[in-house]
């Protein structure tokens, strides 16, 4: 056994052996097609010679130097590269290293604004049922992951929950989408009465739900609404963007999209793209302004934020993206993939919904369609689905409980912006042996201990 603690501790996962472009190979020499980039981390593919480059010259020249004592140019350079192309006004960057520390830090940037402007009494957060913010205490006391959050409820801060912006389960079939955007407004300002407005630091939501939900984007016009509620009692928009922003979704930041500039955004995963952990927090100048004529310090600090061996390979990144046209291309070939999903899915009898922006695509399974009827959570379909894609080559990222953290199944795809056509072709192909292999073992195990299946529409 080994000695390392693995996610699965009675499992150890395939030995990489090396990995470049779309392709990682095992220690065995299989080969596997990464779909998902991880966990829609790895935006450049593998072992860009550019990111290389440029880490070994940082490592080189100065790997770390500790913030208390110095800056690096790297990351002074990523600073500027990053507000240059953010929303308006996000003109301050902290660097940290992940999508947990990022929104701990936001958090707690939030919390340290209301007491600089004299409103101390501002202490609660609300945030989405359905979401995942990281796995950190105040991450995951923001986070509305159920199965996450389960065993350390006690130790969370209370957080506001409202629904989320999740049209295929939420939405009710004699509601219009309008409608439907409405009554989560009216949610939304119904929480903030009852925390009471002048109590309410700010509302936390990521702008296209990534793991939990798998790929959930916002219904038009849901995000300027929810800011235009938020302005009007004093608390701040804190946009998730750990895993839908840096060009995943086709513009760098998604909340572009939605025309919004939020008072603080999160990002991190495609912001390295895996080659150094590393993520980020930009905040608004209003937000920072009064700490800065303030205090004068943001109250917080870990010993490796901004470090320069992670800056210099971000900084790599970002400039790939730019130099290369890389968010163009995520909206060409996002096109294509979704057409490649509908091409595939759009009859079959246990796929629900096909959903997603750029290369940031979700596919939902039911026993059902039409009744949108999950698996039996017992059957664990999303692990099968992942087995069996492991088996045909092929990383993708499935989840379970999609509708409440414990029901249903999806599939999130997340391959990284270098991919071709022919391997978005290959990518469906395979994914789709790989859900049909995975259904049909579920169904003979649920015969075998007689866990019912609801008879699809097209069986019955
Ligand atoms: C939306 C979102 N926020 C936060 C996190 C936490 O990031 P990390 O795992 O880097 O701590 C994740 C990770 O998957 C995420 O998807």
């Amino acid at each position: 056994m080994s000695g390392l603690m693995h996610r699965n501790l009675r499992l150890v996962p395939p030995v990489v052996a090396s990995a470049s472009g779309i392709e990682i190979v095992d220690r065995d020499g299989k080969r596997y097609i990464d779909a998902s980039g991880g966990a829609a981390v790895s935006c450049l593919g593998h072992a860009h010679p550019d990111v290389l480059a440029a880490m070994h010259a940082q490592v080189d020249r100065v790997p770390y130097a500790h913030t208390s004592f110095f800056t690096t140019d790297v990351a002074e350079m990523l600073a500027d590269v990053l507000v240059d192309d953010a929303p308006p006004g996000l003109d301050n960057v902290y660097l940290v290293s992940g999508g947990s520390e990022a929104i701990e830090a936001a958090l707690k940037l939030a919390r340290q604004h209301a007491v600089e402007v004299g409103e101390p009494q501002r202490s609660v957060f609300i945030a989405r049922r359905q979401s995942y913010h990281g796995n950190t205490l105040g991450a995951l006391a923001v986070g509305g992951n159920e199965w996450r959050r389960r065993e350390f409820e006690p130790l969370l801060m209370h957080v506001e929950r409202v629904s989320p912006c999740f049209e295929y389960r939420e939405r009710r079939d004699d509601e219009t989408q309008d409608a439907f955007t409405d009554r989560l407004i009216a949610e939304l300002e119904a929480a903030i009465e009852r925390v009471g407005p002048d109590r309410v630091l700010g509302f936390c939501a990521e702008t296209v739900v990534g793991a939990t939900a798998g790929a959930v984007p916002p219904t038009p016009g849901y995000f300027r609404r929810v800011k235009e509620v938020l302005d009007r009692c004093g608390a701040l928009l804190i946009q998730d963007e750990v895993m839908c922003g840096m060009g995943r979704t086709g513009t760098m930041y998604a909340i572009e999209q939605e025309g919004v500039v939020p008072d603080i955004v999160a990002i991190a995963k495609g912001l390295g793209g895996g080659y150094q952990p590393i993520g980020a927090v930009l905040a608004h100048e209003r937000v920072v302004a009064p700490i800065r004529d303030g205090s004068g310090a943001f109250q917080h600090g870990h010993t490796y934020i901004a470090h320069a061996t992670a800056a210099a390979a971000a900084l790599a990144v970002q400039r790939v993206i730019r130099r290369d046209g890389l968010l163009g291309v995520v909206r060409d070939r996002g096109r294509y993939l979704e057409r490649a999903l509908a091409a595939r899915f759009d009859g079959h009898p246990h796929v629900g919904d096909i959903r997603g922006r750029g290369l940031f695509r979700g596919v939902e399974l039911v026993a059902d369609r039409a009744t949108k009827t999950p698996f039996e959570p017992a059957l664990r379909l999303h692990a099968r689905v992942k087995a069996e894609a492991m088996r045909a080559g092929l990383c993708v990222y499935p989840m379970g409980g999609t509708i409440d953290g414990l029901r249903g199944d999806h599939v999130l795809l997340a391959p990284p912006f270098i991919v071709r056509e022919s391997d978005l072709d290959e990518i469906v192909a395979r994914l789709a042996r790989a859900i049909d292999a995975a259904i049909a073992d579920a169904k003979r195990d649920g015969v075998a201990r007689n866990i019912s299946l609801p008879a699809t529409q097209e069986e019955s």
